[in-house]
């Protein structure tokens, strides 16, 4: 199947059958506060780096698959299909992982509810947004609206 629709299938199903609940934060999540920003950029340094890269650009080739065969970690900056998603589906993502909301998942996008709280994560969100265009922002902001 066609990779890109194969993400949004995924996307599809994490959306129509999380049932999962969590603490409800303030949607939608702004860009607008630069300490909160920073203290998403720490965060995301330590927890998401690794894979995603410090500049948010994601693997090298990463429409492709890795040596084990699974997705490669895309980019957060804007220039992948990250802004797509609302901040409610986007905090499920990072806290549960795929793994935790899709069955039989066997990717390397776990989650990290044991390591940050939703605040950390609506911060590291907030550093995400802090690399979007305004045209990505003002979209996915209006998306996220409660
Ligand atoms: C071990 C590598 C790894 C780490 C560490 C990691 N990710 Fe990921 N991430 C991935 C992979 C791989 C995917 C794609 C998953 C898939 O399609 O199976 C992904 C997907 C995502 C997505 C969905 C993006 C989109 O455009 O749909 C978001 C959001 C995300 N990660 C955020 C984070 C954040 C925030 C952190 C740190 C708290 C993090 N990731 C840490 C590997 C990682």
């Amino acid at each position: 199947m066609n990779k890109i629709l194969n993400h949004f299938l995924l996307i599809l199903i994490i959306s129509s059958h999380a049932t999962f609940s969590f603490a409800s934060n303030h949607y939608p999540i702004t860009r607008e506060s630069k300490l909160n920003n920073e203290r998403g950029k720490l965060l995301y340094t330590q927890y998401c780096a690794s894979c995603h890269q410090v500049n948010l650009s994601g693997a090298e080739d990463w429409k492709g698959y890795d040596a084990d065969g699974h997705r490669k970690a895309p980019p957060l900056n804007g220039t992948g299909h990250t802004w797509h998603h609302s901040d409610e589906t986007l905090h499920q993502i990072i806290k549960y992982g795929f793994a935790k909301l899709i069955k039989n998942y066997e990717g390397k996008m776990i989650g990290f509810e044991e390591d940050l709280s939703d605040k950390e994560i609506d911060y590291i969100l907030g550093f995400i947004k802090s690399h979007w265009n305004d045209e990505y922002y003002d979209h996915q902001i209006s998306i996220s609206i409660k």
